[in-house]
């Protein structure tokens, strides 16, 4: 039977199939980025009481109110920008569907998109999907393991043209761990004004950020507010990835637009779970301060295991991945390294070359994903020390 053309541009998501590999081969799933551990009892407790409080019907199509407002207040408290909950934000069914709604509702076929890469897998099809053309711009791994990733900004400036509706821009970055700099902001802001062109933002891991990097917004950079899509979920924050609830602030043009995408896409995300939303997004202070600490703490503990068996590893700023170089293993590539990890040594891992339009270009790198419990991790790291080193292979 035929499927679409759209259909056949693109693989199933290797993240996911590494995670069914992951309870296939019995291995410690360092592969896909979601926590081990308990979300806070607080808003456990706030999605069980919205289900005996009967919000089991659909939320209203954009969001729950309250969850709307909470994600204002949040805003104005971290971004300093006040946005109004009822014209400019669209809750969806996590931040997965409002970026595809965003690029549904804002870019037309035959626009290009600029995206940075490697780059989160979704991006990809996400382009195919509304019909965009991606055109990437590379970002070189630092000669350093402790040093950034960056990019070429001569490079950047050549990606914009005519034909260029959007930008997205993932910070901090999954898989690198890069936190772009407000210098590189400026640049991107520069570009955005000069050619008349949308910036569509991922922020969900705008609170896991270590050695005091600083997420900035790229919103709250004059001349952004109103060209920018900022999208963000509860997934990563809160520790809730199975909750599926998401959204996109963007000015009133822009969110009438991806408000008619997201309702016929999707009707709404889950009532219960936007009541429950409204509570996390209230949770003090001192939750985000201490969420980074552990996963700092995760982070160090993961790269410097790494390193002691062999990996390249280069240091993340934010996020909870650790981007690899695996050359020193002399595997034939990515994928068949990621196949032996998680066959002969029990922990899976993310193959590079997803995080590239060519294979090539992520063949000698492996991504692993450090949000899980110590004891996950100690396991993971004893198997880790099991890889032979090169010569005795
Ligand atoms: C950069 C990035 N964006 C989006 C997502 C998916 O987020 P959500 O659960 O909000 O759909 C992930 C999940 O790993 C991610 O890493």
């Amino acid at each position: 039977m035929r499927v679409s053309q759209k259909a056949t541009q693109f693989t199933e998501s290797v993240i996911r199939e590494m995670t069914r590999q992951a309870v296939q081969h019995n291995a410690v799933n360092l592969a896909q980025g979601f926590p081990d551990f308990s979300a806070p009892e607080a808003i456990k407790l706030a999605a069980q009481q919205a289900v005996g409080a009967n919000i089991n019907q659909y939320a209203i199509t954009w969001g729950a109110q309250n969850l709307r407002r909470a994600i204002a207040a949040k805003f104005a408290a971290w971004q300093k920008i006040e946005i109004d909950p009822e014209s400019e934000i669209t809750v969806c069914c996590g931040s997965t569907e409002a970026m595809i709604a965003t690029l549904l509702a804002l870019v037309d076929p035959g626009e290009e998109v600029i995206v940075f890469e490697p780059f989160y897998e979704n991006y990809g099809p996400d382009a195919i999907l509304s019909g965009a053309t991606p055109r990437y711009v590379t970002l070189y791994p630092p000669a350093e393991e402790n040093g950034e990733w960056s990019f070429d900004p001569a490079a950047l400036r050549a990606a914009f043209n005519s034909k260029t509706r959007a930008i997205i821009l993932n910070t901090p970055h999954n898989p690198t761990g890069k936190v772009f700099t407000r210098a590189e902001l400026d640049l991107i802001r520069d570009l955005c004004v000069e050619f008349d062109v949308l910036a569509i933002t991922d922020e969900i891991y705008e609170h896991i950020l270590y050695d005091g990097s600083e997420h900035i917004s790229l919103a709250t950079i004059d001349g952004m507010r109103e060209r920018t899509v900022t999208i963000n979920s509860l997934s990563k924050s809160y520790s809730v990835t199975g909750w599926r609830v998401g959204w996109a602030i963007a000015s009133p043009a822009l969110t009438a637009a991806i408000r008619k995408v997201h309702d016929f896409l999707t009707v709404g995300a889950a009532a219960p779970l936007q009541a429950a939303g409204a509570a996390a997004l209230a949770l003090p202070g001192s939750y985000y301060v201490e969420l980074a600490e552990k996963y700092c703490e995760r982070r160090d503990l993961l790269l410097s295991a790494l390193r002691q068996a062999g990996f390249k590893a280069f240091k993340p700023g934010g996020a909870y991945y650790i981007m690899t170089d695996i050359s020193a293993f002399a595997f034939e590539n990515d994928r068949a390294f990621a196949t032996y990890l998680v066959k002969e040594i029990g922990v899976a891992t993310v193959p590079g070359s997803s995080f590239y339009r060519l294979p090539a270009s992520g063949a000698q790198q492996i991504r692993f994903a450090f949000c899980k419990q110590l004891q996950t991790l100690d396991h993971a790291i004893e198997r880790l020390q099991r890889i032979p080193s090169r010569q005795q292979r």
